[in-house]
Protein backbone atom coordinates (compact mmCIF):
# COMPACT_ATOMS: atom_id res chain seq x y z
CA UNK A 1 0.00 0.00 0.00
CA UNK A 2 1.17 3.56 -1.22
CA UNK A 3 -0.75 5.89 -0.29
CA UNK A 4 -3.00 6.16 2.89
CA UNK A 5 -5.38 8.91 4.26
CA UNK A 6 -5.96 9.57 8.17
CA UNK A 7 -9.13 11.09 9.85
CA UNK A 8 -10.15 12.42 13.41
CA UNK A 9 -14.62 11.45 13.60
CA UNK A 10 -16.52 12.14 16.74
CA UNK A 11 -16.31 14.05 19.64
CA UNK A 12 -12.37 14.99 19.96
CA UNK A 13 -10.15 13.40 22.81
CA UNK A 14 -6.72 14.10 24.04
CA UNK A 15 -3.94 11.70 22.61
CA UNK A 16 -6.19 12.26 18.79
CA UNK A 17 -3.01 14.41 17.68
CA UNK A 18 -0.36 11.76 19.13
CA UNK A 19 -1.95 9.18 16.78
CA UNK A 20 -2.37 11.10 14.15
CA UNK A 21 1.31 11.72 14.60
CA UNK A 22 2.42 7.99 14.97
CA UNK A 23 0.48 7.42 11.63
CA UNK A 24 2.04 9.77 9.29
CA UNK A 25 5.54 9.38 10.69
CA UNK A 26 5.30 5.30 10.67
CA UNK A 27 3.79 5.70 7.30
CA UNK A 28 6.48 7.67 5.72
CA UNK A 29 8.95 5.72 7.62
CA UNK A 30 6.87 2.64 5.40
CA UNK A 31 7.32 4.79 2.21
CA UNK A 32 3.53 5.63 2.00
CA UNK A 33 2.29 8.94 1.19
CA UNK A 34 -0.30 10.18 3.83
CA UNK A 35 -3.05 12.26 3.54
CA UNK A 36 -4.82 14.09 6.24
CA UNK A 37 -8.28 14.49 6.00
CA UNK A 38 -10.48 17.20 7.71
CA UNK A 39 -13.51 17.23 9.51
CA UNK A 40 -13.78 13.90 9.68
CA UNK A 41 -16.21 11.91 7.18
CA UNK A 42 -17.52 15.51 6.27
CA UNK A 43 -13.75 15.70 4.96
CA UNK A 44 -14.26 13.11 3.05
CA UNK A 45 -17.58 13.63 1.71
CA UNK A 46 -16.20 17.56 0.88
CA UNK A 47 -12.36 16.07 -0.51
CA UNK A 48 -10.95 18.46 2.11
CA UNK A 49 -7.94 16.40 1.78
CA UNK A 50 -3.99 17.30 1.79
CA UNK A 51 -0.68 15.59 1.71
CA UNK A 52 1.08 15.38 5.23
CA UNK A 53 4.69 15.22 5.67
CA UNK A 54 7.11 14.67 8.72
CA UNK A 55 6.51 18.33 10.03
CA UNK A 56 3.00 18.26 9.46
CA UNK A 57 2.72 16.59 12.78
CA UNK A 58 5.43 18.91 14.77
CA UNK A 59 4.83 20.17 17.62
CA UNK A 60 0.97 18.26 17.98
CA UNK A 61 2.34 15.17 20.66
CA UNK A 62 1.72 17.44 23.63
CA UNK A 63 -1.60 19.26 22.22
CA UNK A 64 -5.21 18.28 23.11
CA UNK A 65 -8.30 18.15 20.47
CA UNK A 66 -6.90 17.59 16.49
CA UNK A 67 -5.06 19.02 14.55
CA UNK A 68 -7.43 17.48 11.57
CA UNK A 69 -10.29 18.98 13.22
CA UNK A 70 -13.35 16.62 13.36
CA UNK A 71 -16.99 16.58 13.13
CA UNK A 72 -20.37 13.98 13.72
CA UNK A 73 -21.52 13.24 9.85
CA UNK A 74 -25.08 12.55 9.99
CA UNK A 75 -24.38 13.44 5.43
CA UNK A 76 -22.15 10.05 5.57
CA UNK A 77 -24.28 7.37 6.48
CA UNK A 78 -27.30 8.63 3.93
CA UNK A 79 -26.52 7.12 0.18
CA UNK A 80 -25.45 10.41 -1.07
CA UNK A 81 -22.99 11.65 1.16
CA UNK A 82 -21.85 7.59 1.54
CA UNK A 83 -21.19 7.90 -2.75
CA UNK A 84 -18.97 11.23 -2.22
CA UNK A 85 -16.89 10.22 0.03
CA UNK A 86 -15.84 6.76 -1.66
CA UNK A 87 -15.38 9.09 -4.97
CA UNK A 88 -12.74 11.27 -2.58
CA UNK A 89 -11.14 7.94 -2.01
CA UNK A 90 -10.92 6.45 -5.37
CA UNK A 91 -10.32 9.29 -7.01
CA UNK A 92 -6.78 10.91 -5.08
CA UNK A 93 -5.84 6.67 -5.13
CA UNK A 94 -6.03 6.28 -1.45
CA UNK A 95 -5.78 2.48 -0.59
CA UNK A 96 -6.59 2.65 3.26
CA UNK A 97 -7.57 4.83 5.89
CA UNK A 98 -7.20 4.96 9.73
CA UNK A 99 -10.37 6.62 11.15
CA UNK A 100 -9.82 7.40 14.90
CA UNK A 101 -12.77 8.11 16.90
CA UNK A 102 -15.51 6.15 19.10
CA UNK A 103 -18.57 4.01 18.41
CA UNK A 104 -20.09 5.95 15.84
CA UNK A 105 -16.49 6.53 13.89
CA UNK A 106 -15.97 2.45 14.25
CA UNK A 107 -19.44 1.99 12.69
CA UNK A 108 -19.09 4.84 9.48
CA UNK A 109 -15.73 2.95 9.45
CA UNK A 110 -17.54 -0.31 9.07
CA UNK A 111 -19.69 0.99 6.10
CA UNK A 112 -16.06 1.68 4.33
CA UNK A 113 -14.88 -1.28 4.77
CA UNK A 114 -18.01 -3.08 3.51
CA UNK A 115 -17.30 -0.96 0.25
CA UNK A 116 -14.05 -2.37 -0.02
CA UNK A 117 -12.00 0.07 1.86
CA UNK A 118 -9.25 -1.11 3.79
CA UNK A 119 -9.63 0.67 7.21
CA UNK A 120 -7.99 0.45 10.49
CA UNK A 121 -9.87 1.96 13.38
CA UNK A 122 -8.51 3.11 16.61
CA UNK A 123 -10.43 4.05 19.46
CA UNK A 124 -10.71 6.85 20.45
CA UNK A 125 -13.19 8.45 23.33
CA UNK A 126 -12.97 10.36 26.22
CA UNK A 127 -16.35 8.01 27.80
CA UNK A 128 -14.23 4.67 27.41
CA UNK A 129 -17.11 3.04 26.39
CA UNK A 130 -16.11 0.72 23.06
CA UNK A 131 -17.08 -2.94 24.85
CA UNK A 132 -14.55 -4.41 22.66
CA UNK A 133 -11.16 -2.27 23.90
CA UNK A 134 -10.24 -2.56 27.42
CA UNK A 135 -9.22 1.56 26.48
CA UNK A 136 -9.92 4.33 24.47
CA UNK A 137 -7.34 7.07 24.21
CA UNK A 138 -8.44 10.34 25.97
CA UNK A 139 -9.78 8.18 28.71
CA UNK A 140 -6.80 8.70 31.08
CA UNK A 141 -6.59 12.50 30.22
CA UNK A 142 -10.37 13.35 31.08
CA UNK A 143 -9.77 11.37 34.14
CA UNK A 144 -7.42 13.15 35.75
CA UNK A 145 -8.97 16.74 34.57
CA UNK A 146 -11.75 15.31 36.24
CA UNK A 147 -10.16 14.31 39.54
CA UNK A 148 -8.23 18.18 39.29
CA UNK A 149 -11.51 19.52 39.72
CA UNK A 150 -13.02 17.18 42.39
CA UNK A 151 -9.80 18.20 44.37
CA UNK A 152 -10.72 21.69 44.53
CA UNK A 153 -14.08 21.82 44.87
CA UNK A 154 -13.49 19.81 47.76
CA UNK A 155 -11.39 22.68 49.27
CA UNK A 156 -13.92 24.94 48.84
CA UNK A 157 -16.95 22.77 49.53
CA UNK A 158 -15.26 21.33 53.06
CA UNK A 159 -14.60 25.45 53.82
CA UNK A 160 -18.56 26.26 53.25
CA UNK A 161 -19.57 22.69 54.46
CA UNK A 162 -21.81 22.51 51.20
CA UNK A 163 -22.51 19.45 49.52
CA UNK A 164 -20.98 19.83 45.98
CA UNK A 165 -22.66 17.75 43.06
CA UNK A 166 -20.20 17.36 39.96
CA UNK A 167 -21.71 16.29 36.87
CA UNK A 168 -19.31 14.41 34.40
CA UNK A 169 -19.72 13.59 30.75
CA UNK A 170 -21.09 10.18 30.25
CA UNK A 171 -24.14 9.66 28.68
CA UNK A 172 -24.50 6.30 29.14
CA UNK A 173 -21.21 4.98 30.42
CA UNK A 174 -20.49 5.70 34.12
CA UNK A 175 -16.19 4.85 33.69
CA UNK A 176 -14.99 8.43 33.90
CA UNK A 177 -17.26 8.84 37.11
CA UNK A 178 -16.13 5.56 38.42
CA UNK A 179 -12.41 6.40 38.11
CA UNK A 180 -12.94 9.88 39.41
CA UNK A 181 -15.23 9.23 42.23
CA UNK A 182 -13.22 6.98 43.34
CA UNK A 183 -9.95 8.73 42.92
CA UNK A 184 -11.13 11.82 44.26
CA UNK A 185 -12.83 10.15 47.53
CA UNK A 186 -16.75 11.08 46.13
CA UNK A 187 -19.58 10.51 48.98
CA UNK A 188 -21.23 8.86 46.24
CA UNK A 189 -20.29 8.16 42.44
CA UNK A 190 -23.95 7.81 40.20
CA UNK A 191 -24.06 6.37 36.75
CA UNK A 192 -26.62 5.66 34.04
CA UNK A 193 -26.11 1.93 34.62
CA UNK A 194 -27.11 1.48 38.00
CA UNK A 195 -30.30 3.11 40.07
CA UNK A 196 -29.07 4.73 43.29
CA UNK A 197 -31.65 5.59 45.69
CA UNK A 198 -31.89 8.83 46.77
CA UNK A 199 -33.05 8.17 50.33
CA UNK A 200 -29.66 6.06 50.56
CA UNK A 201 -27.50 9.41 49.53
CA UNK A 202 -29.41 11.26 52.36
CA UNK A 203 -28.59 8.37 55.07
CA UNK A 204 -25.07 8.57 54.14
CA UNK A 205 -24.61 12.53 54.56
CA UNK A 206 -26.31 12.47 57.49
CA UNK A 207 -24.52 9.27 58.62
CA UNK A 208 -21.22 11.13 57.88
CA UNK A 209 -22.80 14.70 59.64
CA UNK A 210 -23.06 12.67 62.94
CA UNK A 211 -19.62 11.72 63.12
CA UNK A 212 -18.27 15.86 62.13
CA UNK A 213 -17.88 15.43 58.34
CA UNK A 214 -19.66 18.80 57.18
CA UNK A 215 -19.91 18.34 53.35
CA UNK A 216 -20.27 15.90 50.46
CA UNK A 217 -18.82 15.78 47.28
CA UNK A 218 -20.78 13.44 44.73
CA UNK A 219 -20.23 12.38 41.37
CA UNK A 220 -22.88 11.95 39.00
CA UNK A 221 -22.25 10.76 35.10
CA UNK A 222 -24.58 13.04 32.93
CA UNK A 223 -26.82 9.42 32.06
CA UNK A 224 -28.17 9.09 35.67
CA UNK A 225 -31.65 9.58 35.36
CA UNK A 226 -32.15 12.24 37.21
CA UNK A 227 -30.94 15.91 35.98
CA UNK A 228 -28.17 17.51 38.37
CA UNK A 229 -30.44 20.33 38.85
CA UNK A 230 -32.98 18.67 40.26
CA UNK A 231 -30.91 16.09 42.45
CA UNK A 232 -29.12 19.00 44.02
CA UNK A 233 -32.83 20.97 44.85
CA UNK A 234 -33.94 17.46 46.12
CA UNK A 235 -30.76 16.98 48.13
CA UNK A 236 -31.05 20.43 49.35
CA UNK A 237 -35.29 20.21 50.63
CA UNK A 238 -34.65 16.78 52.33
CA UNK A 239 -31.58 17.61 54.07
CA UNK A 240 -32.06 21.35 54.33
CA UNK A 241 -28.57 21.87 53.75
CA UNK A 242 -27.14 24.19 51.09
CA UNK A 243 -26.03 21.98 47.50
CA UNK A 244 -24.03 23.68 44.90
CA UNK A 245 -23.51 21.83 41.43
CA UNK A 246 -20.81 22.27 39.00
CA UNK A 247 -21.10 20.97 35.41
CA UNK A 248 -17.40 20.15 34.42
CA UNK A 249 -18.85 19.99 30.53
CA UNK A 250 -16.41 20.28 27.65
CA UNK A 251 -13.09 20.92 30.00
CA UNK A 252 -13.10 17.26 30.46
CA UNK A 253 -12.81 17.21 26.33
CA UNK A 254 -9.19 19.33 26.28
CA UNK A 255 -6.25 19.30 27.79
CA UNK A 256 -2.61 18.22 27.06
CA UNK A 257 -2.36 14.13 27.06
CA UNK A 258 -1.23 12.17 29.94
CA UNK A 259 1.82 9.87 29.02
CA UNK A 260 -0.62 6.98 28.86
CA UNK A 261 -2.33 8.27 26.52
CA UNK A 262 0.57 9.52 24.10
CA UNK A 263 2.24 5.77 24.23
CA UNK A 264 -1.42 4.25 23.41
CA UNK A 265 -1.67 6.51 21.16
CA UNK A 266 1.37 6.36 19.10
CA UNK A 267 1.65 2.39 19.64
CA UNK A 268 -1.89 2.31 17.85
CA UNK A 269 -0.86 4.56 15.60
CA UNK A 270 2.07 2.77 14.41
CA UNK A 271 0.55 -0.67 14.28
CA UNK A 272 -2.71 0.40 12.09
CA UNK A 273 -0.10 1.22 9.62
CA UNK A 274 1.79 -1.82 9.43
CA UNK A 275 -1.97 -3.47 9.36
CA UNK A 276 -2.18 -1.52 5.91
CA UNK A 277 1.27 -2.28 4.73
CA UNK A 278 0.79 -5.99 5.14
CA UNK A 279 -2.61 -5.33 3.45
CA UNK A 280 -4.32 -7.60 6.34
CA UNK A 281 -8.01 -6.52 5.55
CA UNK A 282 -10.06 -3.76 7.87
CA UNK A 283 -9.77 -3.85 11.34
CA UNK A 284 -10.40 -2.09 14.76
CA UNK A 285 -7.70 -1.89 17.02
CA UNK A 286 -7.98 -2.37 20.80
CA UNK A 287 -6.32 -3.06 23.71
CA UNK A 288 -6.24 -6.07 26.39
CA UNK A 289 -4.80 -6.14 29.09
CA UNK A 290 -1.19 -3.78 28.47
CA UNK A 291 -1.23 -5.09 24.75
CA UNK A 292 -2.60 -3.84 21.38
CA UNK A 293 -4.76 -6.24 19.94
CA UNK A 294 -6.95 -6.46 16.25
CA UNK A 295 -10.09 -8.01 15.33
CA UNK A 296 -12.51 -7.45 12.64
CA UNK A 297 -14.64 -3.97 12.52
CA UNK A 298 -17.82 -6.05 12.99
CA UNK A 299 -16.53 -8.25 15.32
CA UNK A 300 -15.46 -5.62 17.76
CA UNK A 301 -18.76 -3.93 17.46
CA UNK A 302 -20.88 -6.58 18.19
CA UNK A 303 -18.88 -7.56 21.20
CA UNK A 304 -20.50 -6.28 24.34
CA UNK A 305 -19.35 -5.29 27.89
CA UNK A 306 -20.45 -6.24 30.84
CA UNK A 307 -21.09 -3.81 33.57
CA UNK A 308 -18.09 -3.76 36.11
CA UNK A 309 -19.97 -3.88 39.37
CA UNK A 310 -16.54 -4.00 40.95
CA UNK A 311 -15.92 -0.52 40.24
CA UNK A 312 -19.89 0.43 41.85
CA UNK A 313 -18.33 -1.80 44.82
CA UNK A 314 -15.55 -0.20 45.95
CA UNK A 315 -16.86 3.92 45.33
CA UNK A 316 -19.36 2.30 48.04
CA UNK A 317 -17.41 0.71 50.20
CA UNK A 318 -14.48 3.28 50.10
CA UNK A 319 -17.36 6.03 51.43
CA UNK A 320 -19.15 4.40 54.05
O1 LIG B 1 -18.71 10.91 23.32
C1 LIG B 1 -17.91 11.77 24.01
C2 LIG B 1 -18.71 12.85 24.69
O2 LIG B 1 -17.79 13.72 25.28
C3 LIG B 1 -19.77 12.38 25.69
O3 LIG B 1 -19.26 12.07 26.95
C4 LIG B 1 -20.69 13.56 25.73
O4 LIG B 1 -21.97 13.18 26.16
C5 LIG B 1 -20.70 14.02 24.30
O5 LIG B 1 -19.47 13.61 23.74
C6 LIG B 1 -20.88 15.51 24.13
O6 LIG B 1 -20.91 15.79 22.77
P1 LIG B 1 -20.87 17.25 22.15
O7 LIG B 1 -19.45 17.72 22.18
O8 LIG B 1 -21.36 17.07 20.77
O9 LIG B 1 -21.72 18.12 23.00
Amino acid sequence: MKRIGVLTSGGDSPGMNSAIRAVVRSGIFNDMEVYGIRRGYEGLIEGDIFLMDESSVGGIIQRGGTMLKTARSSYFMEEAGFELALNTIKNNGIEGVVVIGGDGSLRGALTLAKAGVRVVGIPATIDNDLSYSDYSIGFDTAVNTILDAVSKIRDTSSSHDRISIIEVMGRSSGQLAHYAGITGGADAVLVPEVWYDLDKICSKIEKGYKRGKMFSIIVKAEGFPISTQELAEELQNRLDWESRIVVLGHVQRGGSPTARDRMIASEMGHEAVVILKKDEGSKALGIRGDAVISMEIEEALNLKREFDCSKNDLAEILSI
